[in-house]
This record gives structure tokens, sequence and C-alpha cells, in this order.
């Protein structure tokens, strides 16, 4: 099985960006976690992160194929683009959204999701830990279907 990790703007920023919410665990760390993982659940993972969202669009038409499913925190772009939605719809890849931060108990317009429609499931208000649960719990949704 293989598995997409995606991660949207600023998220190259983890580790210094507004720790106070976001945590000191940066995106290097996390997708190293996830490597791990990976080998442990027998997926073989492959990490990305772009700061646009017609690199993350393109990015997820080029997995049709390719990837069983995908791990997604799209960062602000979450909550403002459809059109990563239709490109997940496009290429057929089931996804899980993730979160650091439990985005409902946030400002208003942090409270919506334009993915989550489309997604297997959504996980938030973990911290970096929710990448872990969010990878282990698609594997096992992929596996049961
Ligand atoms: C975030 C929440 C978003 O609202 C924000 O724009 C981010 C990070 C999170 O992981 O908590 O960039 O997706």
């Amino acid at each position: 099985m293989k598995i997409a990790v995606l991660n949207g703007p600023n998220l190259n920023l983890l580790g210094t960006r507004e720790p106070a919410l976001y945590g000191t665990t940066t995106l290097a760390d996390i997708d190293a976690r996830l490597r791990v993982v990976g080998a442990e659940l027998g997926v073989d993972i492959s990490c990305v992160q772009h700061n646009g969202e017609g690199e993350l669009i393109a990015e997820i038409q080029g997995l049709r194929g390719r990837v069983d499913g995908a791990l997604i925190n799209a960062g602000a772009y979450s909550h403002t683009s459809l059109a990563l939605r239709d490109a997940f719809a496009a290429a057929e890849v089931p996804f899980v959204e993730v979160h650091l931060t439990n985005v409902y108990a946030r400002e208003p317009e942090r409270r919506h999701s334009m993915l989550a429609p489309g997604a297997r499931a959504v996980l938030c208000g973990f911290g970096a830990d929710g990448y872990e649960w969010g990878l282990r719990g698609l594997v096992s949704l992929l596996r049961a279907s």
C-alpha cells in the first residue's frame, strides 16, 4: 500500500511558527515519524509540502493511480479551497484531513472545512501526534474496504 502525505502553506515553518499554537515539532520530525509508522504498518510513505494551492492541486492530480490514499493538512486552504476537494475527487484518491489544532475551538473562519465533505475522516487538536493517528486510521479504513 502507498500513502501520500501532503502539507500546505506555512507548515514548512512548523517548529518556529507560533509554537504556543502549533508546538515545536518540525515538519521533518513529523515526516520522519510517519516513515517509521509506515514501515511498521508495511506501507510506503511519500511526503511533500507546498505553499501554493496550484502546486497542491498538481500534486493531487498526479496521485491518480499511484497511491491508495492520502493524509493532508492543507493549512489555511482547508477553509477556502473547493479546488483541492475537487482534485481529490478527480484523482479518485481517498483522503484523511488532519490539523494540529482544534480548528473548531478557534476563530469562526477556521471552523469550516472545504475538504471535510470529501474526506474519509477528519482529525484535529492532537498536535503533531494527529498525523500518526491519521495515518493509522487511514490505513485501517483502506484495509477494511
Ligand atoms: C492548521 C489550521 C489552519 O487553520 C491553519 O491555517 C494552519 C494550520 C492546523 O494544522 O491546525 O495553517 O491546518
